[in-house]
């Protein structure tokens, strides 16, 4: 029996053309479900504050209880001063103004001192293992970790985590009058750990140099965000990291290298990438072995993206523009099930602001912005980041969707004291913020940065180290 051919098609349209509309009806009916579904989820995310938001992973059901800060700001003694009433007449006194001064009556909750550190050697019973975001953290010397702007090399061949930062142990002054706080480089910190806690301090990595005003390292220049990545090819450890003059104007990248995660490393040389400013920057190994350089440029107005050569020591002429317009900087790239994600923070030097999130299914783009991932706290501790800014994600393997988002609350006072807050990262969840062109249903799981005053990693990932 002929069931195809020219001759039965308009019997065949005719014939259908009831379930046709049933077809579209069905279609128009699932899309206003799906919308208010939508709606719904959108509502709980605005209320994201009164909500337990539970995966299915039971590992992390503590890590996700919302917890909540109710910080009153103190009243102000005595009148504000002529100048700064001018400056700010009738606004009312926020926390990041709070945050940023150094006399404030709140001064301890941001920036709790030294009886409160956390000392992973003493700190047995029950206390251990627990971060405690914004308290000092000692190493096993029992001397505040330096490594600032940091990233997190998980080393394979020692099963050991190797944290480099900025080391800025020294005293914080202004080059000029409008210059941001600044502290002379030092070097790159390098700690070592098998528990994500416990930090030895493997030294100075990669030091300043002293004499010479011309190196790119000499004492008086920038030395910001290090990142380490093993190239397997080459068997090296190689060090990317934004540098910079006082003044912020030579907008670079320097690239090190060297045979061993502790160092030292090997300082090659620095470069304007695809010919543009870098100033925040990161870089990203994806699971194919293949890196990849981010940075904030043209004024930091945008990011740009693109790939490593093979041994990782520069960048191929391919670059895409990402996050165009938007102002972003302190990039932290991860991937979970396939998808790329990246927190950033806006641009307000030392100063912290909002952060937010973005995904995109391939790393080279299109990235699209969902939101600020911040949970719990206050308002105003999910509008400053809990006062710190991005700088890397740890990914915890065998708890799946789970990672650590390392941040810094930095001290413009004295940046040597500025502190760390690392707070569990969890992707899954709808997105809290719709796209266009997708009915207002989201593509995305949701990435969600909960705070805590304290908590620590489940202990059966502390016991399968
Ligand atoms: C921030 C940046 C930091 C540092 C600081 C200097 O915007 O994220 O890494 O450069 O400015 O003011």
């Amino acid at each position: 029996m002929p069931i195809s051919g020219t001759g039965n098609f308009p019997r065949v349209l005719s014939g259908s053309r009831c379930s046709m509309s049933a077809v579209v009806w069905s279609l128009v009916g699932f899309l206003l479900v799906l919308h208010m579904y939508s709606r719904f989820s959108n509502i709980n995310a605005v209320n994201g504050d009164i909500q337990l938001r539970m995966s299915n992973h039971p590992l992390v059901h503590e890590l996700e209880q919302v917890e909540k800060e109710n910080i009153q700001i103190p009243h102000r003694k005595g009148k504000r001063s002529p100048r700064a009433a001018k400056r700010r007449p009738k606004r009312t006194t926020t926390l990041i103004d709070e945050f940023l001064d150094e006399n404030s009556q709140l001064r301890h909750v941001f920036f709790p001192d030294m009886k409160t550190a956390v000392n992973p050697i003493k700190d047995s019973g029950n206390d251990s293992y627990h971060y405690h975001p914004g308290r000092i953290w000692l190493d096993t010397e029992g001397n505040p970790i330096q490594a600032h702007g940091g990233g997190m090399l998980y080393d394979e061949r020692s099963n050991t985590y190797y944290w480099y930062g900025e080391y800025k142990d020294g005293p914080t002054y202004h080059a000029h009058k409008k210059g941001a706080a600044r502290v002379d480089i030092i070097g790159v910190g390098c700690y070592s750990s098998k528990d994500l806690w416990t930090w030895k301090n493997e030294g100075i990595v990669l030091a300043a140099e002293e004499t010479n005003e011309t190196h790119d390292l000499h004492k008086s220049n920038v030395l910001e965000r290090p990142k380490v990545i093993y190239n397997e090819n080459t068997g090296k450890y190689v060090m990317w990291m934004h540098i910079d003059d006082a003044n912020y104007t030579k907008a670079a990248v320097g690239i090190a290298i060297s045979d061993y995660p502790t160092g030292p490393f090997d300082y090659l040389r620095s470069q304007r990438p695809h010919g543009y400013d870098s100033r925040d920057m990161t870089i990203f190994k994806d699971d194919d072995g293949v890196a990849y350089l981010i940075y904030s440029s043209e004024d930091n107005s945008e990011l740009h993206i693109g790939p490593l050569t093979e041994d990782y020591l520069d960048v191929k002429p391919e670059m895409q523009r990402i996050l165009v317009g938007q102002h972003r900087e302190a990039p932290a790239l991860f991937k979970y099930q396939g998808t790329y994600y990246m927190i950033t923070s806006g641009c307000t030097g030392w100063a912290p602001n909002e952060a937010l999130a973005h995904a995109a299914e391939s790393i080279m783009g299109p990235w699209e912005t969902m939101g600020n991932p911040c949970i719990g706290g206050n308002k105003m501790f999910r509008l400053a980041t809990f006062f710190a800014q991005s700088t890397f994600v740890i990914p915890l393997p065998g708890i799946p969707g789970s990672y650590i988002f390392m941040a810094d609350r930095w001290n413009p006072a004295d940046l040597r004291d500025s502190r760390y807050v690392w707070l569990p990262l969890i992707v899954g969840g709808p997105a809290d913020r719709p796209f266009e062109f997708n009915f207002g249903f989201p593509l995305w799981p949701r990435v969600s940065i909960y705070w805590h005053r304290k908590w620590r990693l489940p202990l059966s990932w502390r016991a399968s180290k």
